[in-house]
């Protein structure tokens, strides 16, 4: 037994998950696509500690307890299942990025914490075996321990349901420059979320097409083909947000600052410059250009009144143990 950290970055996808066909073991219902944000990241240190009664888990200095606890807690029973001890474990993690700033934390920390997990035990994992492990406590984080530009399959079996690289981060020079329109934490997370994509009339319609357009955006990152992969991503993204709309209850995601964004976004590309949007759930957007035009985005962007904060993020790598000690 032993301490480890790992380092994973969030990621933003571009084909999107959402909804399960299984929610206990997060299985989706649809394969996705992401980028992983480079320099934007969890870090994360497990210590497995025979003299613990019960786990701990501080975010960001502050010691968590409740429903913050229990989430971590259920994936060390995860990890000690599949490792094969009942030792308990410290969890002390932070993220780099400002917190509430709307940036999604879970699948930058529950890769981390698998991956620390594993190497404080003296465990190796393979890589594909972690990200089904990731995948247990936020589905995408499965997509946060691979490098780089990352696709997760949609399957039927815990191990089929992994992710794998499909491009190093130096393969296509894009840039994800975030427009942050809100900082307050959102009312209805992804778990949530999932559970109800089933409740609307257009989950199967999205669903139905979710391979198609996989493959095309799979081909367009491969080709580096902005203008096709600018269509099939803002597509991706408005069906999703279509479904979390007319899910009963509905989810709302966007603020009026978002739609402004969005519009501002494809006049810009219509002017000529390779960006387009991609919203995950919450306000935020994420403007997807290649590096040429990032500074001229990210410019307007900070012009505009709506706009809180811009952050700005390159391909990155994949999840990372920084430190081990085992004694
Ligand atoms: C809209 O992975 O956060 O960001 O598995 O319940 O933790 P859980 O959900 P989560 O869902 C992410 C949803 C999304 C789209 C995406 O990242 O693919």
């Amino acid at each position: 037994m032993g301490t480890a950290t790992a380092r994973a970055n969030a990621n933003i996808a571009f084909i999107k998950y959402w909804g399960n066909q299984n929610d206990q073991l997060r299985l989706p219902v649809n394969p996705s696509i992401s980028m992983n944000l480079g320099g934007l990241y969890a870090e994360t240190t497990v210590t497995w500690d025979g003299a613990l009664n019960t786990d701990s888990f501080a975010l960001n200095g502050k010691e968590e307890s409740g429903g913050g606890l229990e989430r971590v807690s259920t994936h060390l029973d995860v990890l000690r299942a599949r490792l094969g001890f009942a030792t308990r474990a410290r969890v002390e993690s932070a993220n780099n990025f400002p917190t509430g700033a709307g940036i999604a934390s879970s699948a930058a920390a529950f890769a981390a914490l698998s991956v620390a997990g594993a190497a404080a035990a003296g465990a190796q994992l393979s890589e594909r075996e972690l990200t089904t492990i990731a995948r247990l406590g936020s589905g995408s984080a499965s997509r946060s321990v691979p490098t780089g530009f990352v696709e997760w399959y949609a399957a039927d079996t815990h191990e089929g349901s992994f992710a794998q690289s499909m491009g190093a981060p130096e393969y296509w020079d894009i840039v994800d420059v975030i427009a942050v329109v809100s900082k307050k934490h959102k009312d209805v997370g992804s778990s949530a979320g999932h559970k109800s994509a089933n409740t609307s009339d257009l989950q199967g319609a999205r669903v139905a097409g979710a391979g198609e357009r996989f493959a095309i955006c799979r081909q367009a990152i491969l080709d580096r083909d902005f203008a096709t992969f600018a269509q099939v991503v803002e597509h991706d993204s408005n069906l999703m947000h279509a479904v979390m709309m007319t899910s009963r209850p509905p989810l709302f995601y966007w603020l009026p600052p978002t739609l402004a964004i969005m519009e501002a976004v494809r006049q810009w590309r219509a002017e000529g410059l390779r960006v387009c949007y991609t919203l995950d759930a919450g306000p935020n957007v994420h403007c997807i250009c290649v590096r040429e035009d990032a500074q001229r985005v990210s410019d307007r962007l900070r012009a505009s009144s709506d706009v809180l904060d811009v952050l700005v993020a390159s391909p990155g790598a994949g999840a990372q143990v920084t430190t081990v000690s085992i004694p």
